[in-house]
């Protein structure tokens, strides 16, 4: 082997190393940053490695594909909210199919036996599918289109007849490299199939269906690595693919479902109509939920989406020490699909150093919630419904909740009755326990502190 061979090889195993070990350090919040930055270091060897593997010996419009594509992820870096982070990670999966596509597309100008081929019309369904479903997740994420889920009569079989499509002109396109039809079937097909799966899925399932698009993310960047036989994209890919895959499994598990039965049920279809609740609600003001609070030896803080909505998390972090100061003990419980991305309360709460050890999983905290005097719900709704325990019609049936309604009262901070991202009625407001703090979490938070401080 040459020394330059035997230089980007190297190089290849190096990003790979750093890849996996940047992988391990983002599993626990206070190593997250150095993975992130070990993780992009292994990225940029790989494609200055990859780059000279290839001969490449005009670099004028990479070089301007770097600088446009360089300026926009710095900008949107900066630029974008907080609370827009998960339609962001929407985009990138997405933006991710599509690079995989084109360069499946590109790589047909070479050679082409049935293994690249075929690997080439992976590249291209998967990246094509992910595209476009994507494109679906963040309009859902967004609220641009509608959280819910879209049904129509006769969409499994139209559903299964886009496969069949698919399946047919991927074998076409196979046999008959050099008729261009099947190649721009294949593209059409799959960018219409990524937007029919993913419309029918709504609501509270949309964490599996995030996770799921961003490992064929993962599959089609690993399918184009074979196509253009560039390992390190195919050690990358798969790394995406099997994190994603992970990630799909715990969020599925998180909801008591089946992958298949998320996928084919159109869960979030059904309307709340049918939950009957019982119960009045009873606003409190922050003066008395104050005299409540005060008294309190044991509380627990539920955070949700709302939480980043307001950016309350430095004052409840400024709040958990008032009341860790007056004696009191404090514990975080975090639902695993809390918020609108994986880890997305973990995120923001270690954003105000919040130490990690008083955040508790849904399974550790439940257990203890009947010793709990004070649960404080901050912009959760859909994480702490106990229809998912009680009302078997609901939508959201057997989804394990945090049980907040055990302890011995319920704060609920909100601006008004509004439901959460699933669309569905909450009978935890009407409880006896609970009293709903209506206002944005971060400025009832705030007086909460004002009053605790006096
Ligand atoms: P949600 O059920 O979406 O409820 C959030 C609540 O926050 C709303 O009811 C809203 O009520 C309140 N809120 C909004 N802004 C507020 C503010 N400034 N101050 C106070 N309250 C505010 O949130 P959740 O309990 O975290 O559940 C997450 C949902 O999103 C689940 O259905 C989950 O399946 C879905 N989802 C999760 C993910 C991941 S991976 N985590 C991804 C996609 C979807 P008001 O408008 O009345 O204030």
């Amino acid at each position: 082997m040459e020394s330059t061979q035997l230089t980007i090889q190297l190089a290849y195993v190096a990003a790979a190393a750093l890849f996996i070990y940047g992988l391990k350090l983002l599993g626990s919040a206070d190593s997250a940053r150095k993975g992130n930055l070990l993780s992009s270091v292994g990225m940029l060897l790989a494609i200055v490695a990859a780059l000279l593997d290839q001969g490449i010996v005009e670099y004028q419009w990479i070089l301007l594909g770097f600088v446009v594509g360089g300026a926009i992820g710095a900008a949107a870096a900066r630029l974008v909210q907080m609370t827009a982070m998960p339609e962001m990670v929407a985009l990138f999966n997405g933006f991710g199919g599509m690079a995989s596509l084109l360069v499946g597309a590109a790589a047909l100008s070479g050679s082409s036996n049935t293994f690249t081929l075929v690997t080439i019309v992976l590249s291209i369904l998967i990246g094509g599918l992910t595209f476009t479903g994507s494109l679906v997740a963040w309009g859902k994420l967004s609220e641009t289109l509608g959280s819910g889920a879209v049904m129509f009569r006769g969409q499994q079989i139209v559903n299964s007849l886009i496969v069949l499509a698919i399946l047919f002109s991927a074998v076409m396109f196979c046999l008959q490299p050099e008729n261009s039809i099947w190649l721009y079937a294949v593209i059409a097909l799959s960018l219409l199939f990524g937007v029919m799966a993913v419309i029918p899925i709504g609501g509270a399932d949309m964490p599996v269906v995030i996770s799921l698009l961003n490992s064929y993310s993962g599959l089609a960047a690993c399918a184009a690595g074979f196509a253009v036989n560039n390992n390190i994209l195919i050690v990358a890919g798969s790394l995406v693919g099997a994190s994603g895959i992970i990630l799909t499994q715990i969020m599925c598990k998180a909801m008591n479902r089946s992958l298949s039965n998320v996928l084919f049920s159109g869960f979030g279809s059904v309307s709340s109509e049918e939950t009957v609740i019982e119960g009045e609600i009873k606003p409190i003001s922050v003066e008395d939920a104050y005299y409540i609070l005060e008294a309190a030896t044991n509380v627990a803080i539920i955070p949700g989406y709302g939480m980043a909505v307001a950016q309350a998390q430095h004052v409840v972090k400024e709040l958990t020490q008032l009341l860790e100061k007056k004696g009191a003990e404090v514990n975080f419980g975090i639902h695993p699909v809390a918020g609108r991305m994986p880890g997305h309360m973990n995120v923001l709460l270690a954003e105000a150093d919040v130490p990690y050890d008083q955040l508790l999983e849904m399974d550790d905290i439940n257990p203890r919630m009947e010793t709990v005097d004070v649960a404080i719900v901050i912009g959760a709704n859909d994480v702490v419904n106990p229809a998912a325990r009680e009302v078997e019609s609901s939508p959201i049936y057997g989804m394990p909740v945090i049980n907040v309604d055990q302890a011995r009262t319920v704060f609920v901070l909100k601006r008004s009755m509004a439901s959460g991202f699933a669309g569905i009625e909450n009978p935890l407001f009407y409880k006896e326990n609970t009293r709903m703090l209506f206002g944005d979490a971060k400025e009832s938070i705030s007086g909460l502190i004002r009053e605790l401080s006096n």
